[in-house]
Order: structure tokens, then sequence, then C-alpha cells
């Protein structure tokens, strides 16, 4: 399987197990893994709950912008986890698509819920995970359509189930 010389980059709301199928998909193609959430934690120095207290969701979304850009910027090819809120920004969306393969996972709310738990660290989710999935997605949904180039249904599928499916589609679209 040869993959293309750019990022593969997941994008999808919380719960649809970007990190974990991006760190697959990482050591399968032998290539670096960056989470974009990483990143923002390291640029502002405290946690999400903190973060989202301090500067609000405005300030977070400024960082986040920032650690899109710089992980974007890295001329060394990784796969990309973005935190789910970041296609809402249409030059991340711009950035996204311009350096890299954008897979979508999907998966219906009621899934994402039970894969989010509680909802600890996900501010967002403070009104209860599975409302506010709902809403999130149905206003992110164009969002996530507009900025990628395929889409993985993760429901009732397993982690490595998921990342072949993303890893058949990154490397088919290199032939
Ligand atoms: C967010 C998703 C989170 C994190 C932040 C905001 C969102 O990332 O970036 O809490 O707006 O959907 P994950 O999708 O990795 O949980």
């Amino acid at each position: 399987m040869t993959a293309p010389p750019r990022h593969l980059v997941l994008v999808g709301l919380m719960g649809a197990g970007k990190t974990t199928v991006g760190k697959l998909c990482a050591a399968r193609l032998g290539r670096d893994f960056v989470d974009t959430d990483d990143v923002v934690l390291r640029l502002a120095g405290m946690p999400f709950p903190e973060l989202f207290e301090t500067l609000g969701e405005s300030g977070f979304r400024k960082i986040e912008k920032e650690a899109v850009r710089d992980v974007c910027a890295s001329p060394a090819p990784l796969v990309i986890a973005t935190g789910g809120g970041a296609v809402i920004d249409a030059e991340n969306r711009r950035t996204l698509s311009g350096a890299g393969y954008v897979v979508w996972l999907r998966a219906p709310v009621a899934v994402l819920s039970e894969r989010v738990g509680d909802g600890a660290d996900r501010p967002l989710l403070a009104g209860g995970p599975e409302a506010s999935l709902a809403r999130l997605l149905s206003r992110r949904e164009p969002a996530y359509e507009a900025a990628s180039d395929f889409a993985v249904d993760t429901e009732a599928r397993g982690p490595n189930d998921v990342a072949d499916a993303v890893l058949d589609a990154f490397c088919g679209a290199a032939r």
C-alpha cells in the first residue's frame, strides 16, 4: 500500500475515534501522529476546562487555529487528529484540505454519546453529552461534509476495522 506524500487528517465529532484510529493509522504508515488538541494544550499551558473558563470558546478557537496551521506546516507527512470543532472555521478547512487528505469519521449521536461517557474534560458537553452532541452535529454536519474527501461510518466497527477503511481510501487516492 503506497500512501500519498501528504498529511492524513481525521475530522469528526467528539467520540468519533479520531485519536484512537489516528494512532493506528500512523503506526501502520510509519508516520508520526499529532492531535491538534495536544498542541492546543501545550500552547495554552492549561487543561481544557480551565482554558474554556479563562479564555472562553473564542479564545480556545484562536489557539486551535494556530495549532492547525503549525501542524499542517510540517514538511514531514503526518497523521493528524483534529479537535471536533476545528472544521467550523473556514480558514481551518482550507488549511486542512490544502495540506492533507481529510477523512470524516461518522457515527450516530447515541454511539458517540456512549463513547464519550460523562464528557469530563470536554466543556462543550457540560449540558449533557447526548443533547450537546445532537446539537453540535446538526450545526456542524455541513462543515464536516465540506471539509472531507471521504467519510467512514464507524458504528459497530472496531478501531482496526475503521483504520483499514481509512487507509484504503487514503492509499486509493494516490492511484
Ligand atoms: C471540541 C472537541 C474536543 C476539544 C474541545 C472542543 C469541539 O476535541 O477540541 O473540547 O468543539 O467539538 P475531541 O473531538 O478530540 O474530543
